[in-house]
């Protein structure tokens, strides 16, 4: 076996490692930092089924977005919900047999990866047109988006110009899940593919993308507006109480 196979096994379950590590540790500490008083955006739900209903809502419709500014939204929720078609499309290459409904979403998963660049472009176009944007974009910014858009356009290249052996893709995936190292296809398009997808496996931990977990931990969005029927004492009013 060549020597390739063995650069993108060692690669991705390297990168594999940061982010489940990475994840784990932010997402601790952000169930870990207090949020010592109540400040739900109101009008906001007064029990646990409102709160989980907003934050719902918010997950699939970008709801407070929405609100905020319609470009971003737009824009926004089309790459993710492109991103989503993307992402159960690409399912074939883990499971076996592929699920029913995974089969029938392929279609649109080639929809999605189009959504998915269109709503990167305009998103990023954002960045140079409006201003206050511009100003207060940085480099990372940047690197995110085109990280972004250069893993959907190699793909878009696989699935409309030069095809890959998506067979043998698969089996270098599922070999990985199992630690066997199968062949993998040395297709120019599909290394770059895949060293792009590594990359961003190993800068999600420590970039703005964390905002997907830290969705859930805002109290503006998580708190229900319930006052003066329970008190909200953070722990170490708790104590100070004690005292
Ligand atoms: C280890 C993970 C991944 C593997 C093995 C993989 C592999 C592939 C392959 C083989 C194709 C070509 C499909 C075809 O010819 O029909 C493709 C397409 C594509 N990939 Fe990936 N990819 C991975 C992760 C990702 C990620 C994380 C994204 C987005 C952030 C992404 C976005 C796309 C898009 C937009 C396409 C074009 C639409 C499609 O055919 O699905 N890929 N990918």
């Amino acid at each position: 076996m060549s020597f390739l196979p063995l650069v993108y096994a060692l690669l991705f379950y390297f990168a594999a490692s940061i982010l489940l590590a990475g994840l784990t540790w932010k997402i601790l500490q952000y169930a870990r930092t207090p949020a010592p008083l109540k400040i739900p955006t109101t009008p906001a739900p007064i029990g646990p089924s409102g709160v989980a209903l907003r934050m719902l809502r918010e997950v699939v419709f970008f709801e407070s977005l929405f609100k905020g500014n319609k470009w971003i939204w737009i824009f926004g929720w089309v790459f993710h919900f492109g991103l989503f078609l993307v992402t159960l499309r690409h399912l074939r290459y883990f499971i076996d047999p592929v699920w029913l409904p995974i089969e029938l979403i392929q279609p649109f998963g080639i929809y999605g990866g189009m959504a998915m660049v269109a709503g990167l472009v305009g998103l990023w176009a954002r960045r140079f047109l409006v201003d206050r944007v511009r100003y207060i974009t940085g480099p990372s910014d940047h690197l995110i988006l085109a990280l972004l858009v250069l893993i959907g356009l190699s793909g878009l290249g696989m699935t409309f110009v030069v095809h890959v052996d998506v067979i043998s893709v698969k089996h270098f995936f599922r070999g990985l899940m199992s630690f066997n190292l199968a062949p993998l296809p040395a297709d120019p398009l599909l290394l770059v593919h895949l060293l792009l997808v590594a990359t961003l496996m190993i800068v999600f931990p420590f970039s703005k993308l964390l905002h997907a977990p830290g969705l859930f931990f805002s109290p503006t969005r998580n708190q229900a507006d319930n006052p003066r029927e329970k008190r909200h004492l953070a722990p170490w009013a708790k104590q100070l109480e004690q005292q």
